[in-house]
């Protein structure tokens, strides 16, 4: 047989055979598919019945609420994602028609101011009430034992955010919004080794030019949004298996009653404060109240719903996940949404800004950066040189970011914590007083 006559019998039988498989693979993929989604379908209903029927932690105090600041940022985020998208419809990421078709959105497109103030107003209360939430999380030292991951992919959330923000500033491609990135990008460049390469890399050029605002572009309307989606979703999800924490002066306490020592909350305890021990009426859960954190992983473990968090001796008030704790997680939502409106209603001019295009060949008197970059930025400008801004920005960042680590066991209660509640208040302190002086200057 000729080589083509070989050839093309080799490729029938080829052919023939991926024809015999196709179906198989094709019902592979297709029961593989069938079976995630039944899986995901099994899940959501899981939690809509856990929220229909379940219960969770009610608040007692005004402060209770910050509890709710997460749910909050949750909102803030999609609406974020809806109007970028909207605006995405209109906007041209090109450095000749960015800020004419940035600025037609305001006076051209129905609706168009309202969308671009929220998508800009709405970026920076996302950031202040992602603060706002991880202070919270921090003063309550909720962050440690099984919810060290929450706080990690919270960190890592926040840091995507405000990337997001630093990206969307340039997109106007006003005055400010060019030379607050080359400010910004320029700042990379005083890492060691990798600095001058990344800056190079950032702006796709050694200036701030065209391919710095598609790069931008592609970061902000793709890659950033991907990776908050998937930051948010196993954020949240960690949330959902471990529940809230309790109260920092609450503490666990079995039942002994009803309790039957079979160990699963000794078992699950991540800060060796419950254990079992063997008495005159057998094997009983016992807690070391000085060391329980009010994780309330012993109260989920317990097959025997035997233990119960207490505070003074009273046990901590529950409430019906529906209607109640829906209701008042709405009410904070509404309350921020309340706070969106009025400072795009009210403060129109700040909230949709970029009044001048961008001059390459002219440096403004005063570069602004977003309001959560000024205090970093204020940084930059007052240590003797920029290298040692970047590496205690660094330093504060990494000491932020390891807090579970460095902080595992203890009180969680702020009285019985003076040195940590110290060095909160200054941290805090001292970033309220740097993006004032950052403003001012
Ligand atoms: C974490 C989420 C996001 C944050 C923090 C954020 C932040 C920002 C900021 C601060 C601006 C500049 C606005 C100004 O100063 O006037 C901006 C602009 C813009 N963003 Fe976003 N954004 C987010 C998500 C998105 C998404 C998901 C999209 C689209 C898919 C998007 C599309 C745009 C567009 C097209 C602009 C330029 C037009 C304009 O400024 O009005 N953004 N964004
Ligand atoms: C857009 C950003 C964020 C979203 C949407 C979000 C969402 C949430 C939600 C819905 C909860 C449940 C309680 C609540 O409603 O507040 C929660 C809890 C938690 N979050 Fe976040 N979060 C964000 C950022 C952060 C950050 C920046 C941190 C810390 C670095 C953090 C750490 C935690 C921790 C430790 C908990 C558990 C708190 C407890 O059990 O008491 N989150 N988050």
């Amino acid at each position: 047989m000729s080589a083509r006559g070989r050839f093309l019998e080799a490729a029938a039988g080829l052919t023939s055979r991926a024809a015999r498989r196709a179906p198989v693979e094709a019902a592979r993929a297709g029961s593989l598919f069938w079976a995630w989604l039944g899986r995901t379908a099994a899940r959501a209903r899981a939690v809509g019945r856990e929220i229909a029927t379940g219960t969770t932690l009610a608040p007692e105090r005004w402060t209770d609420y910050l509890d709710y600041t997460g749910t909050a940022a949750a909102v803030l985020l999609v609406l974020q994602a809806a109007t970028g998208v909207l605006l995405a419809l209109h906007y041209e990421p090109h450095p000749s028609l960015a800020f004419a078709s940035f600025s037609a959105v305001g006076t051209e497109v129905p609706y168009g101011l309202l969308v671009s103030g929220l998508h800009a107003a709405g970026a920076r209360l996302l950031i202040l009430v992602g603060m706002v939430h991880l202070l919270r999380v921090a003063w309550t030292s909720s962050y440690r034992g099984p919810r060290a991951g929450h706080w990690y992919t919270g960190v890592a959330l926040l840091s995507v955010m405000m990337l997001s923000g630093f990206s969307g500033y340039l997109l106007p491609w006003g005055q400010q919004s060019f030379w607050a990135c080359v400010v910004g990008t320029e700042a990379a460049g005083a890492l060691p080794v990798v600095g001058k390469a990344l800056v190079h890399a950032l702006r796709g050029g050694p200036e701030v030019g065209g391919p710095t605002l598609t790069r931008f572009y592609l970061f902000h309307v793709f890659l950033f949004p991907l990776a908050v989606a998937g930051l948010l979703y196993w954020h949240i999800q960690r949330v959902w298996r471990t529940g809230v924490s309790g109260p920092p002066d609450a503490t666990a306490r079995p039942d002994p009653k009803a309790c039957r020592g079979c160990g699963a909350c000794e078992r699950t305890c991540a800060f060796s404060a419950v254990f079992v021990k063997t008495g005159q009426e057998g094997r009983r859960a016992e807690v070391d109240e000085a060391a329980c954190n009010a994780c309330r992983a012993c109260v989920f473990a317990c097959p025997a719903g035997a233990v119960a968090l207490v505070r003074d001796n009273a046990p901590v008030p529950t409430e019906p996940i529906f209607p109640h704790n829906v209701l008042r997680r709405s009410a904070a939502v509404l309350a921020a949404l309340l706070v969106l409106f009025a400072g795009v209603y009210f403060f129109r001019g700040l909230a949709v800004g970029h009044k001048v295009p961008a001059d390459p060949l002219s440096t403004p008197d005063r570069i602004k950066p977003d309001w959560y970059f000024l205090a970093p930025y204020q940084v930059l400008k007052i240590l003797p040189s920029e290298r040692w801004g970047l590496f205690a920005l660094l330093a504060a960042f990494g000491l932020v970011a390891a807090l579970p680590a460095l902080d595992k066991k203890g009180p969680r209660r702020p009285e019985d914590r003076p040195v940590f509640i110290r060095v909160f208040q200054a941290s805090v302190a001292v970033f309220v007083v740097l993006t004032v002086w950052g403003w001012l200057s």
